[in-house]
């Protein structure tokens, strides 16, 4: 017999079982299979309304532009410091709260209170990037949302530990993706605001709450 013969042709029927009946085996795991699909697939509406993982959130078209304009609004209004030049902005009770992601940089840095309940709007002006959360001396929270240009995502969130945290780019967006680190602060309820090192009559006219009724979709 020489090598060629060794080729199946499609001339010929192939060496094999699998025209006869199925056996009783594998009809088992065939149903095994389906049913674990139908499981999962039945789990995503249930994850959805009952799970513990998805955000609460409300999501809206924007241009980047434009909430690049309503991040500086939000931080002229709020701002009450700088660290290595990002701006620190304590944003109050209830406000909206302005998330940029760009390459490759997070703005502003964000001073929260525990307890306090905000909506995070996260937007990107470039490229996808990743949102993430790590405690500082702490463990990973189980946060992680894509923050894609073109959409507003906003999350209700109320810090419920005091630290600070570092907000981790997830997602590759250029050579300096792993340099991408923000930064957020969540602060006892009760601890004192930081004074305000620039001076705040120039700005805390322009303060963005006016809008903070029609959610995210602007
Ligand atoms: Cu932004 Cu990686």
């Amino acid at each position: 017999m020489n090598d060629i013969e060794l080729f199946h042709t499609g001339l010929e029927s192939p060496k094999g079982v699998w025209w006869k009946p199925a056996h009783k085996a594998e009809k088992v795991w065939f149903g095994i299979a389906f049913a674990w699909c139908m499981i999962l697939f039945a789990m995503m509406p249930l994850w959805h309304l009952k799970g513990q993982q998805n955000p609460s959130g409300i999501r809206g078209r924007v241009d980047p532009g434009r909430f690049m304009a309503r991040t500086q609004e939000f931080i002229a209004a709020y701002q009450v410091g700088e660290e290595n030049g990002y701006p620190v902005v304590e944003p109050p009770a209830g406000a909206d709260v302005y998330m940029i992601a760009m390459m490759w940089r997070w703005m502003p840095v964000l001073r929260l209170r525990e307890g306090v309940s905000y909506t995070l709007h996260l937007s990107a002006l470039d490229v996808n990037h990743g949102f993430s959360l790590i405690q500082v001396n702490g463990n990973a929270q189980n946060v992680n949302f894509q923050i894609v240009p073109g959409y507003d995502y906003g999350l209700r969130i109320v810090p419920t530990k005091t630290g600070e945290y570092r907000v981790i780019c997830n997602e590759f967006c250029g050579i300096n993706h792993h340099a991408m680190v923000g930064k957020i602060v969540v602060l006892d309820a009760t601890a004192p605001a930081m004074p305000f090192l620039k001076d705040s009559t120039a700005t805390a006219a322009a303060a963005p709450a006016a809008d903070s009724a029609k959610g995210g979709a602007r």
